[in-house]
């Protein structure tokens, strides 16, 4: 018997998953929608590893846990498909191939590929593509200048993921344009948030429209680059390397979806991440206190590089326990491939399932205390999350984020260059700021806050 079969199960495997109440005909929709991260919380406290729920005329299966977290990404990673569910958008994208889409050989091979292109360590020569665009935003902002948390972190990172993934610079037009297009496809395609009539909408037609033309263009500079320019292989190299190799799995579609990737893996998980941090900051004047006197200390002594970077350990804390507290990845939508026993329930082929890989993040077993804000869980001897399969912020299993390790440092990056130059008050009252999924999760979009520049 495996670790997720038990007595339960064996005894009588006809037994479904507690469903959680909801109302009629929308079921669990409202709160799903509005706050899925509390939702999914409070029905694993009152139902365990296993529950299930409807929204308007779909239900899920949820599961939760390490045990759940240890079998996607071990010995059970063939029972998982992200075809289903992600293969929603990937239809309506016209992108067969979509990498987030798709399992098996397709998938395997894109990974492979591409995996390079998103390390940490491939950024050591190159660490300046991601801080020159902040260090150049940031030294440009003038004493109460005032701006809206979401579209500023949205424009940096989308400007830093360009320049260091992509080669390309993007603008502010071009920021919203992709969040809008992308934001829509999800929310249309994959969530069933939005009526697909949303997608004759003047904004939304205009927005792809340019962006269809930004792709374009991304991939014309890369080839046309001059030769000087091409000692280094980029990411769209290695994608029209996997076109030369596999023109099976690269649809005009898919060079232009996957081409898209890095912004739409990293711009609202980053931007979201740091939006929590800020709001977090505003409000713990201790907190704030103690980083940015590491920061001071740190970059007095030497410029951000891989070796001071490993010195911010309170930031690197900070951002960690955002990412516990707040994850904005919070549950993989996936479908059953097989049958199989979990938590006492037979999950059966076809299932649609939820799994909520961040359900350990507020466990007292594994996190002590686990509502208080502790930026030290994560260093020696405490390793909080070390504790097997517990600490899940960058998913669980064969698409795990790709790019787990530079997302992580890219976020210290900016938090500390933030916290280097600024001081930041709050703008507007901070009891009207809230989160909001849009769909990731982001401090809601009348979060602003105003500058006064650091005497440093
Ligand atoms: C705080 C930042 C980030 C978080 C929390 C995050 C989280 C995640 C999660 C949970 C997944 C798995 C989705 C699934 O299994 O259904 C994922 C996949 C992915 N992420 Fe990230 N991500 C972040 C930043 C980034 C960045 C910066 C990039 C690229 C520049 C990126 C690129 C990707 C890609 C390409 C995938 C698909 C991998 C695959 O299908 O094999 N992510 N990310």
């Amino acid at each position: 018997m495996s670790a997720l079969e038990s007595s339960k199960a064996t005894e009588n495997n006809n037994n479904e998953p507690p469903l959680a109440k909801g109302l009629p005909i929308i079921g669990s929709a409202a709160s799903l929608f509005n706050s899925p991260v509390e939702f999914l919380r409070e029905q694993h406290k009152l139902h365990g590893p296993v529950f299930k729920f409807k929204a308007m005329h779909k239900t899920m299966t949820v599961l939760a846990g390490k045990e759940i977290n240890r079998f996607m990404a071990g010995e059970g990673r063939d029972y998982f498909t992200s075809e289903v569910t992600w293969g929603r958008l990937r239809d309506g994208l016209k992108s067969p191939h979509l990498m987030i889409a798709v399992d098996g050989d397709a998938h395997a091979y894109q990974r492979k590929l591409l995996k390079g292109q998103f390390s940490k360590a491939a950024f050591k020569e190159r660490l300046n593509l991601l801080v020159d665009p902040i260090e150049s935003t940031l030294q440009s902002i003038e004493d109460g200048d005032e701006v809206h948390v979401g579209p500023f972190l949205r424009n940096i990172v989308c400007r830093q993921i360009g320049l260091a993934v992509q080669g390309v610079e993007v603008n502010t037009q071009q920021t919203e344009d992709f969040m809008t297009t992308q934001n829509t496809y999800l929310n249309v395609f994959m969530i069933g948030k939005w009526p697909k009539l949303t997608l004759l909408s003047p904004k939304f037609v205009f927005s792809a429209l340019r962006t269809g033309k930004l792709l374009k263009k991304v991939r014309e500079e890369n080839t046309n680059r001059c030769p000087a320019d091409k000692t280094s292989v980029t990411y769209m190299d290695k994608i029209e390397q996997g076109v030369q190799e596999r023109p099976d799995l690269y649809t005009e579609n898919d060079v232009r979806t996957i081409s898209m990737l890095p912004f739409v893996g990293g711009v609202d998980p980053i931007g979201g991440t740091i939006s929590f941090i800020l709001y977090r900051l505003l409000q713990d004047d201790e907190l704030r206190q103690r980083v940015v006197e590491e920061v001071d200390r740190v970059l007095l002594e030497a410029p951000l590089n891989f070796d001071s970077i490993d010195r911010l350990v309170d930031v690197r804390g900070l951002v960690m326990e955002t990412m516990r507290v707040n994850p904005v990845a919070y549950a993989m939508a996936r479908t059953a491939t097989k049958e199989f026993d979990f938590g006492g329930y037979t999950i059966r082929k076809g299932d649609e399932l939820m799994v909520f890989t961040v359900a350990n993040h507020w466990e007292e077993s594994f996190f002590p205390n686990p509502e208080k804000f502790d930026i030290e869980r994560y260093r020696e001897p405490r390793n909080e999350h070390k504790n097997g399969a517990i600490y899940a912020p960058f998913g669980r299993g064969p698409h795990t984020c790709i790019a787990a390790g530079l997302a992580e440092m890219h976020t210290v990056i900016n938090v500390a260059m933030l916290l280097r130059y600024l001081d930041f008050e709050a703008a507007v009252p901070l009891e009207k700021v809230k989160i909001k999924y849009i769909p990731a999760p982001f401090m809601s979009e009348n979060f602003k806050i105003r500058f006064t520049r650091r005497k440093i």
